[in-house]
């Protein structure tokens, strides 16, 4: 299995230390067990910040940072090993184990954090934390802090400045390691894979949950735990459903089925979207559409190097969609002020990408000073253009109603432009026509 090597970690906790203020302490928690119903729990999956800095995969665990500290700068809170419980739920590493395993300089039980915890902060001046994003963390931490303001009149120094971690963590999160864009792109491959198989099975009279199978079977085989996101397998005029979820409708000849759906690996997702003829061949109305979007993102793909800025690959497939509109007598007038008053958004109402990484729609900011954001090399984005005519749309002919296109692909900045991750699976017309005639 490819996965991020051990001493990533420690490079990712030097490199947040490097750039945390003098005499201040990093404090993040692992994400909670999710209950899914009843004594029944949803399947773990470890907070992305705090998996970035550690690789530990279990809950109820904290992560303590202390850039300076003699007696050891990382401290790790977790569960210690339990011989009854591990015979029912599952190994742990405890705390010889978040040591020996994990890189941490010193372990404690989680049990024993508000003994341990305050005497950590105490004489520390700046607390970095996920302020905001998880309530029931952000009262313990007041209540480990107001420990310390009980004993000032002893001399205890409370810490008096309170900073959100985001904005460092998330911008070192940004960038892309080659380790980082080795997971991806195993990631990227998995997904292709399934995408393939759905295409190869495609058949009328099965369900969208039959090719939803094809997905998730090729991702466990591949090793991924899990899918990064709800997959949408969307056939006829569910396709212009952005989100759609149901995933329970026939699959009609005549009807395209849009598939988006990507696999997580090591916590790092791939994001891909094709669309293709149920029956294997595409009408004259979903080709003419189908062209439109793929010219929009190949167009896009160009707009993507080093120092181009992040809302030019997305002004592109505005620019290609919108001409394409126009020739098709779908939008009438004239491109550029059709594009002034955003008439494309009644056909194409999303942006063309978002950052991608260990979440799907990724952390990093994408304005800096008011400004979009410059690509540097190491970014990761998806490129997903798309065209949805919706079913009620009266305004165009009937031939065009219910059509949704979406093609999305997953990139990383280069010094020459772009990597495609996602080339795998195939997206022009007669690529797609051949790879569905060879399967039938
Ligand atoms: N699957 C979510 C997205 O494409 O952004
Ligand atoms: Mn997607
Ligand atoms: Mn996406």
């Amino acid at each position: 299995m490819i996965h991020i090597p051990k001493a990533e970690y420690t490079r990712r906790r030097k490199a947040l230390m490097a750039q945390m203020e003098p005499n201040s302490i990093a404090i993040l928690p692992a994400a909670a067990v999710a209950i899914r119903n009843r004594d029944v729990e949803h399947v773990y999956r470890q907070d992305s910040d705090f998996q970035y800095l550690s690789g530990f995969p279990e809950p109820e665990a904290v992560i303590v940072l202390m850039p300076g500290r003699q007696h050891g700068e990382y401290v790790l809170f977790c569960r210690e090993r339990n011989a009854e419980r591990e015979l029912w739920d599952g190994l742990r590493a405890g705390t010889e184990g978040a040591i020996r395993d994990f890189g941490a300089d010193d372990a404690f039980p989680i049990t024993d954090i508000d003994d341990i915890l305050p005497g950590l902060i105490e004489g520390r001046d700046r607390v970095y934390s996920a302020m905001g994003s998880n309530a029931e963390f952000d009262r313990h931490l007041m209540e480990w802090i107001n420990v310390i303001r009980s004993k000032a009149h002893l001399g205890a120094q409370p810490p008096n400045e309170f900073v959100a971690l985001d904005h460092l963590l998330h911008d070192m999160r940004l960038y892309k390691s080659a380790a980082e864009v080795k997971v991806m792109r195993e990631a990227a491959r998995i997904s292709c894979a399934a995408h393939v198989k759905a295409m190869q099975a495609s058949r009328a009279g099965l369900y969208e949950f039959s090719l939803e199978a094809e997905l998730d079977y090729e991702f466990r085989k591949g090793g991924a735990k899990m899918p990064a996101y709800g997959s949408i397998v969307a056939a006829g005029r569910n396709s212009c459903i952005l989100h759609y979820q149901q995933n329970d409708a026939v699959l009609k000849d005549g009807d395209l089925v849009l598939i988006d759906a990507g696999c997580e690996i090591d916590c790092y997702a791939s994001d891909i979207t094709r669309t293709w003829p149920v029956n294997g061949k595409f009408s004259p109305e979903q080709k003419a559409i189908y062209e439109i979007v793929l010219a929009s993102q190949e167009a896009a793909f160009a707009e993507i190097a080093p120092d181009k800025h992040w809302n030019q690959a997305h002004e592109a497939t505005v620019h290609v969609i919108t001409a394409g509109l126009v020739k098709l007598g779908l939008l009438q007038g004239d491109v550029d002020e059709l594009i002034a008053s955003e008439a494309y958004k009644a056909f194409y109402m999303h942006r063309a990408g978002h950052w991608l990484g260990m979440d799907v729609h990724d952390v990093g900011e994408y304005k800096v000073g008011g400004e979009w954001r410059v690509l540097e090399v190491g970014m990761a984005l998806t490129v997903e253009p798309g065209i949805y005519i919706s079913p009620d749309n009266q305004n165009v002919a009937k031939k065009w109603r219910g059509i949704g296109v979406r093609i999305e692909d997953d990139v990383v900045v280069t010094k020459q432009g772009c990597e495609i991750l996602t080339g795998g699976v195939p997206k022009t017309v007669a690529d797609i026509e051949a790879l569905m005639a060879a399967a039938r």
